[in-house]
């Protein structure tokens, strides 16, 4: 693929110069390279900024049901510095670990915008959750319903209640990777509906009046290509809501059908926009309130994008070590990162692709796998794709990497994690420098 053709993956500030060479928001790549280090990611700050308000835009503009909150999905990657961003366009924040947590405190990120998911929350998470006073904690699970009930009640502070959703596993099915499919009957997340748990979890939180109930939370799926599952979990989430209307009068403040919007890859371009999520959406939010015909406000809905927002943001950056052809007829070229910076080609398949940084209108010569440095032959982060002949010591560009790679990163082999900027037309932050063989070795 030429790289006119990969531009649909590039970052809004992505530029080619005449002689070839990649830029983001006007920085050589070359030189920041040169400057920082590779293995790098490189995230535009343009990119993250029009894709929050084209989630805005596009809700405002084809959504009128009821008020619209939207949650940035910390875990496809973050930082102070993103959490900073994120509360600067207004965005909540969905974490799911304490550790997500404490750098959302540490960007001095509004608590009450914070949602606080995951499927085994310890005790020290929650106490650590009641302490900042986040705004929502999403109930998995029986076990975490009860460890959440006791520590209140031990703390006994009338008047404080926290607030609460419950997660419910919807039994919707989505067309995407089994590993990226989290709301379907057999689901590790959330409590089920068809067999009634998730209503007995209402209705026993409703019952002992310990945690307000604020309202109810699925996400189906992620890279999902359609509305419907997002409709399907809707609906269903509002079909409970009238059962349980019915008999205790409970009515929500808010409803989640949770985030999982797609993004292009190299081999589909074909990504609806979100306005027409927005617009489809609003079709399920007044069907499904006609069906239970409450004359009570539409809850707020609630969306969680994750990789949507920041994906194409991120560009990861690697410098050719080696290149080798074999007698099988593959040609390796052999970067200085690979499995432990982005794990998801080797865990569900996720496509990827390459172009040269410094060569970048160069015609295309040679099939090559792009494989990394790590001791795994499934250490490949391209399997296919076609470049200009690279040389050792040349730099190589994978464009999408700015979600769900850094936030899954290792220190396999014991390599030391990649340097990340933040980079905008004025600035270039070292938002997480690069990790030292000392830090690596500071836990022994
Ligand atoms: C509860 C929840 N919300 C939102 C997301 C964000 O998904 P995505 O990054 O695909 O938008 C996830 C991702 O797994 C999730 O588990």
């Amino acid at each position: 693929m030429t790289t006119i053709a990969l531009s649909h993956l590039l970052p809004d500030a992505s530029t080619i110069s005449q002689d070839g060479i990649f830029h983001i928001a006007n920085h050589s790549v070359p030189a920041l390279a040169q400057a920082y280090g590779t293995p790098l990611y490189i995230y535009d700050r343009t990119t993250i900024i029009n894709a929050c308000k084209q989630y805005f835009r596009a809700f405002a503009t084809h959504y009128h049901a009821s008020p619209v909150r939207i949650l940035y999905a910390s875990k496809a990657y973050l930082s102070p510095l993103i959490a900073k961003l994120m509360a600067e366009q207004g965005m909540g924040l969905d974490v799911v670990s304490g550790g997500e947590l404490l750098v959302a405190q540490q960007a001095n990120f509004p608590m009450e915008r914070v949602s606080f998911h995951g499927n085994n929350k310890s005790e020290d998470e929650l106490q650590l959750a009641l302490q900042l006073g986040v705004g929502r904690i999403v109930l998995d699970n029986w076990s975490e319903l009860e460890r959440l009930t006791r520590m209140v009640r031990q703390t006994g502070q009338k008047g404080k209640q926290p607030g609460v959703l419950v997660r419910v596993a919807p039994a919707v099915d989505t067309d995407t990777h089994r590993y990226l499919q989290t709301g379907h009957a057999s689901s590790k997340f959330g409590f089920p509906l068809v067999n009634g748990e998730a209503k007995s979890a209402i209705l026993r939180i409703l019952s002992e009046g310990t945690v307000r109930l604020l309202g109810l939370h699925a996400h189906s799926g992620t890279m999902l290509r359609e509305t419907r599952p997002y409709q399907e979990c809707l609906e269903r989430l509002l079909q409970l809501v009238g059962e349980v209307y019915a008999e205790t009068a409970w009515w929500p403040e808010e409803i989640s059908p949770g985030g999982g919007w797609a993004i292009d890859t190299p081999d589909n371009s074909a990504t609806l926009a979100v306005q027409i999520l927005a617009r489809d959406l609003q079709l399920s939010m007044q069907r499904g309130l006609t069906a239970i015909s409450s004359p009570l406000p539409a809850p707020t809905l609630v969306i969680e994008p994750g990789r949507s927002i920041i994906a194409r943001a991120g560009v990861a950056i690697y410098r050719v070590g080696a290149r080798k052809p074999t007698p099988g007829g593959i040609t390796y070229l052999f970067v200085d990162g690979g499995m432990a910076d982005n794990i998801r080609p080797a865990l569900y398949g996720a496509l990827y692709t390459a172009f040269a940084v410094d060569k970048a209108n160069a015609p295309l010569q040679e099939n090559v796998c792009i494989s990394g440095r790590y001791c795994e032959s499934g250490d490949i982060l391209v399997e296919d794709v076609r470049l200009p002949f690279m040389y050792e010591g040349d730099l190589l560009a994978l464009p999408t990497s700015g979600a769900y790679c850094l936030p899954m990163a290792s220190n396999y082999n014991f390599v030391p994690r990649p340097a990340v900027l933040l980079v905008d037309e004025n600035n270039v932050h070292l938002m997480q420098r690069r990790e030292t063989y000392q830090d690596v070795l500071s836990r022994y």
